[in-house]
């Protein structure tokens, strides 16, 4: 079993922005197997390094998306995303130091984060754009 399932209520239904969820969730659980298989520090710090590189990655590009949507939540939203890189980097500050226990509390707080924030905050403004993309297909057919 994977540290994170991915099921289909992970889906926003904006397939750009569940490709890069998943490939998030691919991340956490090649640095939990990693991790499990006993894996060395310079291996461990390379995972941890492309996951939270990915990690901000995609809140940017998530934030960049919002903005062409022009989505009414937009400053919430980033809230929610600059709180979380804020505890991220505090724990990775710590990770970097060679603090390796800080690795599984840093992978809990980015599922934990991930899971609940996908379901709840991002898929607002996956709704959200699907009624823009509707409203768009309904004009066109009136027209
Ligand atoms: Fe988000
Ligand atoms: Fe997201």
């Amino acid at each position: 079993m994977s540290f994170v399932e991915w099921t289909n209520n992970l889906s926003i239904r904006v397939p750009e922005m569940d490709q890069q969820h998943q490939q998030l969730v691919a991340m956490l659980n090649e640095y939990h197997d990693a991790a499990k298989a006993g894996k060395g520090h310079e291996a461990l710090n390379a995972l941890m390094n492309r996951l939270v590189d990915y990690t901000k990655t995609h809140l940017n590009n998530e934030e960049r998306f919002l903005e062409s949507i022009d989505y009414a939540f937009i400053n919430s939203h980033k809230t929610e995303h600059r709180r979380l890189t804020e505890q991220v980097l505090e724990l990775k500050i710590q990770f970097d130091s060679g603090d390796l226990s800080t690795g599984p509390k840093l992978l809990d707080l980015l599922r934990d984060w991930l899971v609940n924030h996908i379901r709840k905050v991002d898929r607002m403004y996956g709704d959200y754009y699907l009624k823009q993309v509707a409203a768009r297909s309904s004009v066109k057919t009136t027209a």
